[in-house]
């Protein structure tokens, strides 16, 4: 058995985890709204023609936030097209997608969904094809009370009161060339600085988010962040960052490890952001704001085929990635590395919610089931609030394709405000146990009172509409804690919740 060791003290923070941490995506794409959560004819429907099946799925992760409309898709949104009366709302083609969008659900809709979930609207205003002027007037037109056209059309259109949206993305990867009015960092940046600016202006209370780079491997990676700051920095108040991993070769271990690549991303990206701060003698810091993070890799061939068959239909079936033990656990030690940046990364959406690149699948007319990584999300989003402790872990380690020393057990840990402690933990030894051992006598009386486990005897396993609890956490017995010392046992490729509280 390998051993590992974990030391924690309450008064080594990093920061007050922000739930914000927790949120999730809609992109109008695929079958996310059509056939996810929205199918009028679906038995479970409700009287806004809402999947309640789906809406129960999404209430137990306790996502806090939804980011909506897109994601490519909102490069080429005209978001008026999504408000009034539906017969009236034109189709439009998606140029992101190459799909025919029918704008059957649109803001209001998707604002009373979202309420339906639990969730606040975080939303993205088109910097692609579009500017400052969209970007103001449907600021006014969610947030103004009224007494104003776009406020009172919003009235006029049944919503008496504003939607207050608090969170606004400034654009969708505007560095990517496959992005309708992609840009250069300065001109990204100078269009977000003027967008910020009038948006702010209409409602001060929003807060604004500047594209990032698209992903970390970008070859404008670093320079775009530094140069679009220097244009923005004053108008906005976090940075996204974006990044998808995959596993197309099957090599598990350099798979798993991947969660060092994010470790470096982050910190390189709160560099820059400190930079050009200190560049400027700013005095406030801008924060980050992960609004894209997943697996996605396995549906890609079967896109260009159902693109080959079919091009601009509504709902196509893109993106719809089964997911796997292995890609939970990456995704596991994805919440653990934003935990460890608590103090910084304030925002992070799981890319994206119902059926594409999803926790939550369904079946158009059928059934609605968790995938894998559901499970993760759900464990860290419910357990993982409060303060984000700063532990000291020691595991061994090993070498891959990538990377050099990746520790076999990666762990962060939260305390809640009744002083109740959770550690999550996720083992990359794919052929052994591990004894974690825990050193926690500052925390005085506690008691094991949950040990969750998500793990498979294959990495490669998933589940399905008829098998939807193959792979699915279980409870497991036998850890100890005597005199603030902790013993237990992470079974090879798992996932780990444990839940320490009050005796
Ligand atoms: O989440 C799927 C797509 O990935 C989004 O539309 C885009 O922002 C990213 O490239």
């Amino acid at each position: 058995m390998k051993k590992a060791s974990i030391i924690m003290d309450r008064d080594y923070t990093i920061g007050r985890v922000d739930p914000r941490l927790y949120g999730s995506f809609i992109e109008h794409l695929g079958r996310a709204v059509y056939g996810g959560i929205y199918e009028p004819d679906h038995p479970t429907a409700d009287e806004d023609g809402f999947r309640r099946d789906v809406i129960d799925l999404v209430r137990r992760l306790r996502v806090p936030i939804v980011r909506y409309p897109g994601g490519n898709f909102v490069s080429g949104f005209n978001w008026e097209d999504s408000v009034g009366p539906r017969e009236l709302r034109p189709k439009r083609l998606d140029l992101a997608w190459f799909t025919t969008e029918t704008n059957e659900v649109g803001l209001h809709e998707f604002a009373h969904w979202a309420k339906k979930a639990g969730a606040e609207v975080m939303y993205a205003v088109n910097l692609g094809t579009r500017g400052a002027d969209a970007a103001r007037n449907v600021v006014e037109y969610c947030n103004h009370p009224g007494g104003s056209a776009w406020s009172d059309l919003r009235r006029k259109n049944g919503e008496e009161n504003p939607f207050g949206i608090k969170l606004w993305c400034l654009g969708n990867e505007m560095d990517g060339p496959w992005q309708m009015g992609h840009k250069t960092a300065v001109e990204y940046g100078r269009a977000a600085a003027e967008a910020g600016r009038v948006m702010k202006w209409v409602d001060p209370s929003i807060e604004l988010v500047a594209c990032g780079s698209a992903a970390h491997d970008m070859p404008t990676y670093g320079e775009w962040e530094y140069q679009m700051l220097t244009e923005c920095y004053d108008q906005v108040d976090y940075v996204s960052l974006h990044r998808y991993y995959g596993n197309p070769t099957g090599d598990t271990p350099g798979f798993l490890a991947r969660a060092m690549d994010l470790d470096a991303f982050i910190t390189e990206v709160i560099a820059i952001c400190d930079a050009v701060g200190g560049k400027k003698h700013a005095k406030k810091h801008l924060n980050l704001s992960f609004d894209e993070w997943n697996v996605w890799y396995h549906s890609s061939q079967q896109d260009q085929e159902v693109w080959k068959r079919e091009k601009w239909s509504r709902a196509l079936p893109l993106l719809e990635d089964v997911y796997n033990l292995e890609d939970a656990l990456l995704c596991g030690t994805i919440l653990i590395t934003f935990l460890k940046h608590a103090d910084r990364v304030k925002v992070a959406c799981l890319a994206q919610l119902v059926n594409v690149i999803a926790p939550i699948m369904t079946r158009t007319g059928g059934g609605a089931w968790a995938q894998t990584i559901y499970w993760p999300l759900l464990h860290a989003s419910t357990y993982g609030r409060g303060t984000a402790l700063r532990p000291v872990v020691k595991s061994p380690v090993y070498d891959c394709s990538d990377f050099d020393a990746v520790p076999f057990v990666d762990a962060a840990a939260t305390a809640d405000d009744d002083g109740n402690v959770t550690i999550f933990a996720v083992s990359r030894s794919t052929d052994e146990a591990t004894e974690l051992t825990g050193d926690l006598r500052a925390f005085g009386d506690l008691r094991v009172a949950e040990h969750i486990v998500l793990t498979h005897s294959d990495v490669k396993a998933v589940n399905t509409e008829e098998n939807p609890d193959n792979v699915a956490p279980v409870t497991v017995t036998g850890d100890t804690l005597e005199g603030g010392k902790l013993t237990a046992v992470l079974p090879p490729q798992s996932w780990n919740v444990i839940r320490l509280t009050r005796a």
